[in-house]
Parts: C-alpha cells; structure tokens; sequence
C-alpha cells in the first residue's frame, strides 16, 4: 500500500432524535477521531439505510436534517472531514449490485438482525420470512458497498456491527478473487471499549426503547427539569451518598473534568443532597451542550444550508472516488463498450485478462525467426519470417516505440483483429512498461 493517510469511515443512522447517551457514546468520540492527524475521515448519513425501517417520507427528512445539524453542530468540520449523505452517491448503490453478485446468500442468512427476525417468527408460529423485507437481507451488501466505495482501512463501529464489517471483507475478498486483482482492500473494524454508555433518567442504559432520554438539544428550562428528574435514593442532606450506580454521578462524570468529579465523589461523602447535586449536574452538562445548541438552532433554521454542505460533500467524493472506481470497476466485470478495443473473447479465461498483451518470439521448423503479438489467446499480429533473431526482435522494438507504422512492417493482422485493435494493444503495453518503470 502507499503512503496514503489511513481512511478512516463511519456511516450515522438517521433515525430518531439525538441524545446525551449518544453525544457522549458515539458523536462526541467520533468529532475528536475525527481530529486526528495523518487521517481522511468519512462521515456520511445512512439514509438509504434508514428506508428499511421508516417508511414515513417527513420523518425520513426531518431525521436526516437532524441529525446532519447535530454532528456540525458538535463541531464536525466539512472543510476537514468528508461530510455527506449515502443517497446522494449514487455508484454506492451500482457498487452494491456488483457486489450483490459475489455475495454468498448463505452468509447473508447468518447475518445476525436477519436471523433474529427469523427466529422471532418461527417462535411466533409464523412462515420464516414473514415481515422480512429484500432490504433487510440485502442491509449488509450496501454497508459494505458504503466501505468499499472508499476503500476505507478502519471503520469504527459497535460490537454488534462487527460482523457487518466481516462481511464486508468477505464481499471484498470474492470480488478481488473473481475479477483477478485487489480492487479493495480489506477493511478493520475498529472497537473503542472506552466508550462510555450513559445511564439514563431511570437508572439503565439510556435508550429510546426504554423511554428514559435526555435529548441532546432540548431548551435549556426543559433540560434542567429532565436532570432534576433523575431517579435517586431517598438520602437526606447530610447523609453520605454512594457514588457507586449513581446515575447522577456517572452522568456527571461524562461532562466534567476529573478534578471536578474529584470534588463532586467527596461532596457525596460530605451528604451533598440532590438537588445541589442535580443543580451541579445540569450545570456542568450545560457548560458544554449551550453553544452547541445554539448553532444547532441557526442551523435548523436554515436547512438549505445544510443541504449544500451534503450535497457539496457528496458531489467532491463522487468526482474524486466514487465514478472513477465505478468506471474501472464496470470494466472489470465486463460492462464496456462494445466498439472497444479491449474485448475479449467470450470463452478465455477470466484470469486472461489480467495478463496484459505481450509479443512473442519464436522459431519454426523452417529455421526461420519469427514473432507475433498476443492478447490473451488472441493473435493480434503475425510476423513474416526473419533470417535471424536480431531482426524480429529489432522490428518490435520499433512497432513498440511507434517509430514503424504497421502499414510498412513485415506483418499481418490475426484473423477478424483491426489496426485498431493492435494500437490498443500497444498502448496498453506502453501503460503497463510506465505503470513498472514508475514504482
Ligand atoms: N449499520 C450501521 C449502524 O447501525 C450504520 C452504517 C451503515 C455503517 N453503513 C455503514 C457504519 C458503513 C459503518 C460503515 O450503526
């Protein structure tokens, strides 16, 4: 591999309103990777994703603004990062058919939220399938067409992407073996273990399904009656607290410094009561979300803005990867022109093609000297007979550095190969003479 800086992308859902539990556990970590020197990020809303579970086209919108507000909101920078959204690179969804076609079904059956949904209906009595939408079979071909398209190196997710990410490698991996050379490199899931999860309002893991959020950008008057509605014991002031399963504590501890929570674990000792707690809590939870509230606010405000900066976003990386990979990669698979030099016949060998066109030299029984050049198993020209060796290598050398016209040298063309066919050919010889001669 070259020196390039390490690719590093991550794909958002856009579905449902932003939290503290994923400000803290998700956005927040990934705007300081994103930071990160010898880098080139990719962020990118998962909205053709999201179609496989909302399929109320408002909310589909108002999510994908949300959430686009939110991570520059947060301080993504689209001037430092790529920044787009998945539908607005259309080859992620041509690679995916590409894909599609290498793609084992029998992996897909394995994949965990397919298989989940089977088992829930075979429990319930139902047809195996029942329900199950093409789309949620197929979600793992598109992310990992969302991966390849860019041909990331890390792709930092949760555990339970994991095996997306291997899936991914595995689809990578068959493509290269199919159409003979490594189109993708095989990409890594990357895990942060440190990543905190946030407790939410009730004491568990803050979630959506269990009703028990903060939202990240709620008005600041709303906010402080969701921290003061945090779950406590029954301690008075006075009494020593534990900090051990305080929800309020490891809330706290998600927004302050260490010297802060420092002295907030010894307040507890001290029987700081609730809500001098709760009132510390919001106070340091404040200090850090009010200025991100406040450009989310100018920025919701004017979603045309945000709708540029995507569609910029995504029109660069198109330009600068996606349609240029889709055109080699169409190539490869043998979606080409008809009127092109290039064409092989349709019973060679796949592995053929790599191989690029090549002279030969040889000697017949008539002791005479002879060449010809080849594509694969196809003659493209055929030498006239030489005295010696010298002269058929000498003729070559001179069709190869165009200094002798086809017309004037001592050769025919194969059967049913035009003039044209051989130029091709040379060129893709001089190409790959360059190709060598420069690495
Ligand atoms: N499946 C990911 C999730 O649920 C979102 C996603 C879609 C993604 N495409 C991706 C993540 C590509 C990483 C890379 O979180």
């Amino acid at each position: 591999m070259s020196q390039r800086p390490q690719r590093v992308l991550t794909g958002i859902t856009t579905s449902g309103t932003p939290h503290l539990g994923n400000y803290v556990g998700a956005v927040r970590p990934a705007i300081t990777a994103s930071r990160a020197p010898n880098t080139e990020s990719f962020y990118f809303l998962a909205d053709l994703h999201s179609l496989i579970k909302a399929q109320d086209p408002a909310r589909t919108q108002r999510s994908t603004l949300e959430i686009a507000a939110t991570w520059l909101a947060a301080g993504l920078d689209p001037s430092k990062v790529w920044f787009y959204r998945q539908s607005d690179v259309p080859e992620t969804t041509e690679l995916m058919w590409l894909l599609t076609c290498v793609a084992g079904k029998g992996i897909l059956n394995r994949a965990h939220a397919y298989k989940a949904a089977v088992d829930k209906n075979r429990a319930d009595g139902e047809d195996d399938d029942a329900a199950v939408t093409a789309g949620l079979f197929m979600y793992p071909v598109l992310m990992a067409a969302d991966i390849l398209i860019f041909n990331a190196d890390r792709v930092p997710v949760g555990r339970d992407q994991i095996q997306h990410i291997e899936m991914a490698r595995d689809f990578a991996q068959r493509f290269n073996h199919v159409y003979g050379r490594d189109w993708f490199n095989l990409p890594e899931a990357a895990i942060d273990d440190n990543v905190a999860t946030l407790p939410g309002l009730d004491g568990r893991k803050m979630s959506k399904s269990y009703d028990n959020t903060i939202p990240l950008f709620v008005p600041q008057a709303q906010l402080k009656k969701l921290v003061f509605s945090i779950l406590t014991d029954s301690k008075m002031p006075g009494e020593a607290k534990s900090t051990d399963g305080s929800a309020l504590f490891q809330l706290y501890q998600a927004f302050a410094t260490p010297d802060e929570t420092a002295g907030f674990a010894a307040a507890f000792a001290d029987g700081i009561g609730w809500g001098d707690a709760k009132q510390q809590l919001f106070d340091v939870v404040e200090r850090e979300i009010a200025p991100m509230r406040a450009r989310y606010e100018d920025l919701i405000a004017k979603p045309g803005d945000i709708e540029d900066i995507l569609r910029d976003g995504g029109q660069r990386l198109r330009e600068r990867y996606a349609i240029p990979l889709l055109r080699e990669l169409r190539d490869a698979v043998g979606l080409r022109n008809l009127g092109s030099a290039a064409s092989i016949p349709s019973d060679a060998p796949a592995s053929a093609k790599a191989a690029p066109p090549a002279f030969k030299q040889y000697r017949e029984a008539d002791g005479k000297f002879y060449f010809k050049l080849v594509d694969g198993e196809r003659v493209l020209l055929q030498s006239a007979a030489f005295d010696a060796p010298r002269d058929a290598g000498q003729t070559i050398a001179r069709l190869r550095r165009g200094e002798l016209a086809l017309a004037d040298a001592p050769v025919s063309l194969g059967d049913r190969v035009e003039t044209t066919d051989v130029q091709a050919a040379l060129d893709a010889l001089a190409a790959a003479e360059a190709e060598k001669a420069a690495s």
